[in-house]
């Protein structure tokens, strides 16, 4: 007899992400072509009330302690601050929190805050116009501006930026963007490059490591290891200190005379913290043993891995009348499949064996 979420490796999933829709408003290279995808027919998608039951059963029954609601764009969804107001009714002390492009988050802000979400990510790759257009293939980077400052005030801080960093397109931009997340307060976190993108142009030459993401911004910063614990997060954190008077790179390629950027040497005299920045290495350096996820997509399917080649599909007991316990065992069969880990490894695709996905990252919900 199963409890809560387990597999056979001795994880429990307490965190579940839940997508709202697989569309989007944005064509980000590593992640969707530029003509979009295939969109679900609406029907297929799960209702406000499909998705308030499904959150039911996993808190009551399968031991579900935070919610993060994702898409695609889980702003285009007309009704996403009916569906957070209606959870939040029936769970008071329950962590809701939403991973968004930012896009009519200027509009949405105090709404979703007054309807009881709890805080927010918000994916933001550069701050340059260009930039930014080329990796989303659209010029609407003042809407994320000002969509993060209206989050920012309407209280859904603390704010966490997501980058992911595209060779020769933003790369050289990261301290600058760290530089302004600090300014604000936002907690920025890098994102590895994985290969869930529909064009299948991931590559591993191709991809900014953990490793090099950790240099460019030794240039400008000095990094040392967040003293607190990571407790199964997928961003490792880092300290943010200036580089002690003298020694700021920035913008010369020799690099920081040696110095990774990441040791403790010479915290002191590099001045106070100015905040923390997190670094995501889902290649490199895979957490796939402390992971607690569990993942539905928009149209009622459980994926146990954001790589797993099997779904599980909820929504035809949800839409047969079958009791709470028997969509309950049928998520838990799921999570109890979940793959050991991704396979890919940091020497490219990694095992021999590893095979990408066919849902791009827009369907499955970061
Ligand atoms: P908080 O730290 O609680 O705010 O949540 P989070 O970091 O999980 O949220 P977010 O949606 O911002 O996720 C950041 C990114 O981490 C995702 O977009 C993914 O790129 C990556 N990530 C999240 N979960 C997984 C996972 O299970 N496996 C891998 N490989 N990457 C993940
Ligand atoms: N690799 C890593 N992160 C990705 N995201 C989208 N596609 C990819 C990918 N191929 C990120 C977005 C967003 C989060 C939901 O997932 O930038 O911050
Ligand atoms: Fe970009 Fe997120 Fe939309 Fe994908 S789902 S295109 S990463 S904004």
């Amino acid at each position: 007899e199963l409890e809560g979420l387990q597999d056979r490796y001795g994880r429990v999933a307490t965190d579940l992400r839940l997508s709202l829709t697989d569309k989007c408003n944005l064509r980000c290279t590593y992640c969707m072509p530029a003509e979009g995808l295939p969109w679900l027919a609406k029907d297929a998608v799960l209702t406000a009330e499909e998705i308030v039951r499904l959150v039911r059963i996993g808190v009551r029954d399968l031991g579900v302690r935070e919610l993060r609601l994702t898409g695609g764009e889980p702003l285009v969804r007309a009704d996403v601050v009916e569906i957070v107001a209606a959870l939040r009714a029936e769970h008071p002390e329950l962590p809701i929190a939403l991973t968004t492009n930012g896009v009519g988050l200027d509009r949405k802000a105090e709404a979703l805050k007054a309807a009881g979400l709890t805080r927010l990510n918000v994916s933001l790759d550069t701050l340059h116009p260009e930039a930014f257009a080329e990796l989303t293939r659209r010029p609407v980077l003042d809407r994320v501006l000002a969509g993060i400052e209206a989050a920012d005030a309407a209280g859904l801080g603390p704010i966490k930026v997501n980058a992911v960093l595209m060779p020769g397109v933003n790369d050289a931009d990261a301290p600058e963007l760290l530089a302004w997340c600090l300014e604000r307060g936002y907690e920025l976190r890098f994102i590895e490059q994985m290969p869930l993108d529909a064009d299948h142009g991931w590559t591993r030459n191709g991809m900014i490591t953990a490793a090099e993401i950790r240099d460019l911004l030794g240039t400008r910063f000095r990094l040392t290891p967040d003293p607190r614990a990571r407790d199964g997060a997928p961003a490792e954190r880092f300290e943010v200190r200036a580089l002690p008077a003298g020694q700021d790179v920035s913008g010369d390629a020799s690099g920081g005379g040696g110095d990774d950027g990441t040791g403790a040497a010479g915290a002191e005299q590099a001045g106070p913290v100015l905040g923390t920045v997190g670094i995501i290495a889902s290649v490199t350096e895979p957490f796939c043993a402390d992971c607690r996820r569990t993942r539905i997509t928009a149209e009622g399917k459980v994926m146990s891995c954001l790589f797993s080649h099997e779904e599980t599909d909820l929504r035809p007991l949800l839409r047969s009348g079958a009791p709470d316990a028997d969509v309950a065992a049928r998520w838990q069969d799921a999570m109890w499949a979940k793959p050991k880990a991704h396979g890919m490894d940091h020497t490219g695709l990694g095992a021999a064996d590893f095979v990408q996905p066919d849902r791009t990252m827009s369907a499955i919900g970061g």
